[in-house]
């Protein structure tokens, strides 16, 4: 009738509070339990976490640091079970500063200075991923300790290089010649399940773990200042030669994949997926088509960068696991470029296609994937405010792309898809694909929510009117759509919360669809210096399992309650989740349930 539906609120709960202080905080109704924390075992076998005695040896067993990206594996393989399900955890990276005794001091110089072999070992086992096992008993989560699924993957765990640039010269080392074999992962951010069962784990920043002097006269230095090589975040390089670009310079080429693992196999071997393109994978999300289809959609986080797909040639076959498990080894990546007349236009990269020529640098497939950032420079894509997670939404077929903040956008560089110069707040995109096809080259686009205080006229921030004080937000990165289709968004500020709203990082519940679109209430809230990763729901929606990364680390001193300047290990903002003396802060998962046992946000 073209009359506008009702207002009818998708979600029901009382809002927390902006605020900022040592604990964590969810809406009145609902339970919010500490399931697994670092330092926790995992492999059967593990110590016991013993922070004064830490070793590489131990924490290979333990849970791993930074837990990001959560993902549910329902348990048998192939059921729906709400009470049963591997875990999947990714481990994105370390802060030594609030890991180890002694190291804590102001001057990062001074901290490398610190960090012994013994030390960074501990940090390459603390980094990676997990599977654990866990079952709801009682209407409490607990992990099983004794499970044969259990395992950790490690900045050392042998990984297949799988997929076009698989052996090519650009990724031989001199301690795998056959460019085919890597060891670990690293920066693994968020990621996603596939219909098929395997998790995708998405390796972000890994420029930041080389070291090492790059001359001018190196004939890939155009391609490692387009990566921010050498990065320097972590002096390995000192201690182990592959991290020293000068001293094994395709190691870099090695990492920055999406790896592709079964939970449901211990033993089975990691596969980094060189078809989805080499850059700073924030995730990666599955979306399933009628007939089959495989698109996987993939954001680079950088500011300044891009937001891909891949469509897979082969399609899904629901009832054959074993020819779906290399799905993601042949197919199509493409790059977007958004228009201000609200279309999208995927452009493939192929070699041989427009510029992507050996003339221009491009000799083969492999090296327009493993440069993949270059080869979208070539196309034109649209230049986006920091792609972070990307999240399909199943039921209305809605693709929603998270852009988490872009401060150094000028105003002479806003265009329509990005229309906010200094964008301290960050904003969502929502792609609408061609007739639900995700494969189509053609899309639209439309921008759901832009962050930032709505009551703060310079700031430009677009919600629902009725978002309260405490609705709105900044900085969203990870999403989650809930089996009714529902949108929870997270948020990590970083150091700029103070300025980016004045509240902790946490989740919030976005309306999508109909009079209340862009509404959005605070559901749950981080303590001090942590950043929200993880959402995940179970089958059943009754569990929302939340990361919470980095407690007592980002921008600490802006907060009156601490009268430090940086977090140590002795004198932390927050020692959540524990609050003992002795112990320090730790990155948690946290199983979020409803008092009644209900469906969340219901
Ligand atoms: Fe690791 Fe883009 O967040
Ligand atoms: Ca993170
Ligand atoms: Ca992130
Ligand atoms: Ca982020």
């Amino acid at each position: 009738t073209g009359a506008p539906r009702p207002a009818k609120a998708s979600f029901s709960f009382q809002e927390v509070a902006h605020g900022v202080d040592a604990d964590h905080h969810v809406a009145s109704g609902y339970n919010a339990d500490i399931l697994i924390r670092w330092g926790d075992p995992v492999v059967p076998g593990a110590p016991a976490f013993d922070p004064m005695n830490q070793t590489a040896e131990a924490q290979s067993k333990q849970f791993g640091y930074n837990n990001d990206f959560v993902g549910y594996a329902p348990l048998p393989l192939g059921s729906r079970s709400p009470d049963r399900a591997l875990l999947c955890v990714n481990h994105e990276y370390t802060d030594e500063e609030v890991m180890f005794p002694g190291v804590g001091v102001e001057q990062q110089k001074d901290k490398f200075a610190r960090m012994t072999k013994a030390l960074v070992d501990i940090e390459m086992a603390a980094h990676g991923g997990t599977v654990v096992e866990i079952r709801k008993v009682r209407g409490k989560w607990v992990t099983v300790a004794d499970s044969r699924y259990n395992r950790r993957i490690t900045g050392e765990t042998a990984c297949a290089i799988t997929g076009p640039a698989a052996g090519h010269a650009l990724m031989k080392t001199s301690y795998d010649p056959t460019g085919t074999m890597v060891r670990g992962m690293l920066n693994n951010c968020s990621g996603g399940m596939t219909p098929w069962g395997t998790w995708l784990s998405a390796e972000e920043n890994f420029n930041g773990y080389f070291w090492g002097k790059v001359e001018d006269t190196n004939p890939n230095a155009k391609v490692l200042k387009r990566y921010g090589f050498p990065g320097e975040w972590y002096n390995w390089g000192v201690h182990h030669d592959r991290f020293d670009i000068a001293k094994e310079p395709n190691e870099s080429n090695r990492f920055g994949w999406i790896v592709e693992i079964d939970p449901y196999d211990p033993t089975s071997t990691p596969k980094k997926r060189t078809a989805l393109g080499r850059f700073k994978h924030e995730a990666c999300q599955i979306a399933l088509g009628k007939d089959g289809t495989v698109v996987a959609y993939t954001g680079d986080d950088e500011r300044f960068d891009y937001v891909y797909k891949f469509v897979a040639a082969k399609k899904f076959d629901p009832r054959n696991r074993a020819a779906n498990m290399d799905i993601l080894e042949t197919g199509t990546l493409y790059v977007a470029k958004f228009k201000a007349d609200a279309s999208v236009e995927w452009l493939p990269l192929v070699h041989g296609q427009g510029p992507l020529t050996a003339e221009k640098g491009f000799p083969d497939q492999a090296t327009v994937l493993i440069n993949a950032r270059l080869a979208a420079d070539a196309l034109g894509a649209t230049k986006m405010d920091r792609p972070e997670d990307i999240e399909v939404n199943a039921v209305t077929g809605k693709v929603y792309v998270i852009l988490t903040n872009n401060s150094r956008r000028k105003p002479e560089q806003v265009d329509a898809t990005n229309p906010r110069a200094e964008n301290n707040w960050g904003h969502i995109v929502e792609i609408l694909p061609d007739n639900g096809n995700h494969a189509a080259t053609k899309a639209e686009w439309t921008i759901l929510v832009r962050g930032g205080n709505p009551a703060d006229g310079t700031v430009g921030a677009q919600f629902h009117a009725d978002t309260s004080a405490n609705g709105w937000f900044s900085c969203p990165d990870n999403a989650a759509v809930d089996h009714r289709g529902r949108l929870w968004i997270t948020t990590d500020q970083g150091e700029n919360w103070k300025k980016a709203s004045g509240t902790a990082d946490g989740v919030w519940a976005v309306e999508t669809e109909g009079n209340l679109r862009g509404l959005s209430k605070m559901f749950y809230r981080v303590p001090v210096g942590a950043e929200m990763c993880g959402p995940c729901f179970t089958t059943d929606d009754k569990t929302l399992f939340v990361a919470v990364q980095h407690p007592a680390t980002d921008g600490v001193d802006q907060w009156e309650g601490f009268k430090g300047k940086l977090s140590s290990f002795e004198d932390p903002a927050t020692r959540w989740p524990d609050f003992k003396p002795n112990m320090p802060p730790r990155p948690s998962v946290v199983a979020i349930t409803k008092k009644d046992g209900g469906v969340i946000g219901l």
